[in-house]
């Protein structure tokens, strides 16, 4: 995936809350993998799944984004935040 265009999708619609891979509503639930693996569903096992499942339905204080964002972009700010995570943002 081009790294710009989910780069874009998230400084767009995440970046309000996950600034860096942060979180400014609940401090612990980052984008790092470390807070992945620990309080994301199925994180461990299905990781891109997991997070496109979590950007599509929200949690919380999370909105939902299945009806904003199509497919496309949710499968591609989903794979930046994976790669993010990996290098550690
Ligand atoms: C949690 C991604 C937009 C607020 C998460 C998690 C992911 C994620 C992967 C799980 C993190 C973890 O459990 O450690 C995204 C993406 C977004 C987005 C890719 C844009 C498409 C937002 C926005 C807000 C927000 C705009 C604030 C209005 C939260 C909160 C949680 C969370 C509060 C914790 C939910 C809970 O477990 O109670 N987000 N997020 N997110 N996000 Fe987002």
């Amino acid at each position: 995936f081009a790294d710009n265009n989910g780069d874009r999708i998230f400084t767009n619609n995440c970046s309000s809350c996950h600034l860096g891979g942060g979180n400014i509503l609940i401090a612990n639930k980052t984008l790092h993998k470390e807070a992945l693996s620990q309080y994301l569903d199925n994180y461990n096992t299905e990781s891109i799944q997991a997070i496109i499942h979590q950007i599509k339905n929200g949690k919380g204080a999370m909105p939902a984004f299945k009806n904003k964002l199509n497919e496309e972009e949710i499968l591609e700010v989903a794979a930046y935040v994976f790669q993010k995570a990996e290098q550690g943002w």
